[in-house]
């Protein structure tokens, strides 16, 4: 008996624990994003003072276990986690006969096996400068071997930098774009034009951190303090070049002409990069020849070609150091996968975790609500706030009228899997012993390889999927494209919280909504008020328009561009939401008003876990500016302020 009843209690606690949660798991969606955001939410904070407290006020604490920091990264780590099951059960798989070696995900299997179980640290640095040297039969200068003196033949910068290349090395000495032509944007091309050096990565750091780089690369300790004193001097050098010649002759050249023009040997260096001959005739995008003959006076006056290779290394050992995660980590690994693999590791996300009747529910949702809001965008034209001319009207309709959506960032084909297959046919990782450093060179030169090609393929917006930039690659952000007039929806984006197909329409708009609409604003920001529909370089001139962006710069906005897509975003959003859900007073799951829980999930779009992430003054700030001023966010949660600041509003 006693046996029996602890069984009976068992399955009564069990069954009490299915009566407790199956409700809450199963059709109560609206209520557990409501809990959700009434969660973050501070209510000892003022709504009408800075509104990040009140509506991000206990994110902190909320999350104080979590390992996302804000709700995209959130939305990335779970698809993080679910693509390291994914391993897990290929890693099953592997064991069988039946195991395609030469499959796609055999090979990204590969490269993550090799990720999460090859150790390495800072001293493997050394191993990549192994297998990447400054040129056939050269080494770099401090692994020259005992005895023979360095470089064993001439050594030539510009070959290097395009060996260099070949592996995703740019902006050292010269910046290398692959960009759509903006005379005719179905095809690629070559953009050379000179370096930048304003984010912290396209520069050497700290003189500290300099000789730290030299020591890891096992440069001779007596050479490293001097050595480190020249390499800076060289970049000083480079960078006042980039300075004094900063007027812009920019279009299509032909090769012949540009080495006439800057003395440089360009065709070689473009042969190398490319893995084959071009004629003279080729034709590329250049900017500021001047600062190209410039430059080669600058290396021809240099001495020691020593200084000059070390140079390029140091810059090479920074890149390889942001491409390459220490962690062995299984997420980590993902992420490294994400970043190098993007397109298999979205095509195995979706094959896994997205049934093809839920995928498209979700396309469905998706363009149903970006139609609605490219409707109510029509309607704000006919408004006409900005007084444009009737052809003017015609072109910013015309533009938003033709935006697609790619929704997955994926290329658009019957047969998925053939065409990722195909992708990725030439990508030959070894089979032996796991060799991380060499794999990952691989992938590298692989990614960079894929991007180049770009050039010899015609492009169809209609085909078009994107080969994002390796932090853009692991990250669920929403982007516009801008040549493409394309807007790319990650597929991280496909989850909750985030998006959920059978929720109410206020969790939708304020969110989903408010993202695409941020998006489809930015196709007629300043940059894309002056690219046509078909991605080519059009004039546009609206004195209205014009003073709207005055009216941003006067605020003290640093990113105008994105102020615009906020604040017509929001606008945007809002009016379709209010159209949309005009017949329903009340929302039959909570008492709360509508109103406010749609400025609750949009504030919150803006929430960081401010323990770890930096970034969350610049997201406290963008919210208050979003929101500032905007007369349905002031009423739904009775605030009085008194309205000093102009409205910079665009549409
Ligand atoms: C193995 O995978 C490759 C690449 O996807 C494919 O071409 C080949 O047909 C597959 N082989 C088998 C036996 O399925
Ligand atoms: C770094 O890794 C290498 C093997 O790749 C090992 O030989 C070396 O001892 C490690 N160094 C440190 C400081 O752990
Ligand atoms: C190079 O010389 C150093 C000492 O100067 C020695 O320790 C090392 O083993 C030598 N390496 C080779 C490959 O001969
Ligand atoms: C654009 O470039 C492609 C390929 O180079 C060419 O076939 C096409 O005619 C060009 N279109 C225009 C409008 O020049
Ligand atoms: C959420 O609310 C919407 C409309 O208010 C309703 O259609 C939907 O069925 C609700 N979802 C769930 C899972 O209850």
């Amino acid at each position: 008996m006693p046996a029996f009843l602890g069984f009976s209690v068992l399955a009564a606690i069990m069954w009490i624990i299915c009566l407790l949660f199956v409700p809450i798991v199963a059709g109560s969606s609206n209520t557990s994003l409501l809990n959700s955001i009434l969660s973050h939410v501070d209510e000892e904070a003022s709504a009408c003072g800075k509104y990040y407290n009140y509506a991000c006020g206990k994110y902190n604490v909320r999350h104080i276990d979590d390992s996302f920091y804000d709700p995209i990264h959130m939305l990335d780590t779970q698809m993080n986690q679910k693509l390291v099951k994914r391993m897990e059960e290929l890693q099953e798989n592997s064991q069988s006969p039946g195991f395609n070696e030469s499959s796609v995900e055999a090979k990204v299997l590969r490269f993550y096996r090799a990720c999460s179980e090859v150790p390495r640290n800072m001293s493997s640095l050394v191993e990549y400068l192994k297998l990447a040297p400054p040129g056939e039969g050269l080494t770099w200068p401090q692994l020259t071997p005992n005895g023979s003196s360095w470089p064993q033949k001439p050594f030539n910068w510009l070959e290097t930098l395009a060996n260099l290349h070949r592996v995703g090395l740019t902006n050292v000495l010269l910046s290398i774009d692959i960009v759509s032509n903006p005379q005719n944007v179905s095809e690629f091309r070559f953009d050379i034009g000179k370096p930048s050096f304003g984010e912290e990565s396209q520069r050497l750091n700290s003189f500290v951190e300099t000789l730290a780089l030299l020591y890891i690369m096992k440069v001779p300790s007596s050479d490293i303090v001097p050595l480190a004193r020249k390499i800076r001097k060289l970049e000083l050098s480079v960078k006042v070049l980039t300075e004094d010649f900063n007027y812009i002759e920019s279009g299509l050249i032909s090769i012949q002409q540009l080495e006439a023009k800057t003395g440089i040997n360009l065709q070689a260096f473009f042969e190398i990069i490319l893995g084959h001959r071009i004629t003279p005739e080729y034709q590329v995008l250049a900017q500021n020849f001047r600062y190209f003959s410039a430059l080669k006076e600058l290396m021809d006056k240099q001495e020691d070609a020593q200084v000059v290779a070390s140079y390029i290394m140091m810059r090479f050992g920074m890149y390889l150091l942001e491409e390459t995660t220490d962690g062995k980590e299984p997420i980590e690994c993902i992420a490294n996968i994400r970043r190098n693999m993007n397109l298999a590791a979205s095509w195995i996300y979706k094959e896994r975790f997205l049934e093809p009747s839920t995928f498209k529910t979700y396309n469905q949702e998706i363009k149903d609500l970006f139609e609605q809001l490219r409707r109510e965008f029509f309607l704000q034209v006919e408004h006409n706030r900005l007084e444009l001319t009737p052809s003017q009207k015609r072109f910013v309709a015309g533009k938003a009228a033709d935006i697609m959506l790619n929704i997955g960032n994926l290329p658009k084909t019957d047969d998925l899997a053939n065409f990722v297959s195909r992708h990725y046919v030439n990508l030959e990782l070894s089979s032996g012993v796991l060799d991380y450093h060499r794999e990952h060179l691989k992938l590298l030169q692989f990614r960079s390889q894929k991007i180049t090609e770009q050039i010899q393929k015609l492009t169809n917006r209609e085909e078009y999927f994107d080969l994002p930039e390796p932090n853009r690659a692991i990250s669920s952000t929403s982007y516009y494209v801008v040549r493409q007039n394309l807007i790319i929806l990650p597929l991280g984006l496909l989850q909750e919280p985030f998006f959920l197909p059978e929720s109410d329409l206020v969790f939708k708009y304020s969110l989903m909504g408010f993202t695409l609409a941020h998006q489809l604003m930015n196709a007629l920001d300043t940059e894309g008020i002056k690219i046509d529909r078909n991605g080519n370089d059009r004039k546009f001139n609206s004195q209205r328009y014009d003073e709207v962006v005055m009216c941003l710069y006067r605020q003290g906005n640093r990113n105008i561009d994105e102020r615009i897509a906020d604040n017509a975003g929001l606008k945007l959003t809002y009016s379709a939401y209010s159209k949309n859900a005009r017949n329903r007073n009340q929302l039959d799951f909570t008492h709360l008003p509508a109103e406010k829980i749609f400025f609750l999930n949009l504030g919150q779009f803006f929430c960081g876990n401010s323990d770890v992430n930096v970034e969350y003054e610049d997201d406290q700030v963008r919210l208050q500016q979003v929101l500032d001023g905007f007369e349905p966010f002031e009423k739904a949660f009775g605030c009085s302020r008194n309205h000093q600041h102009e409205s910079c509003q665009m549409f």
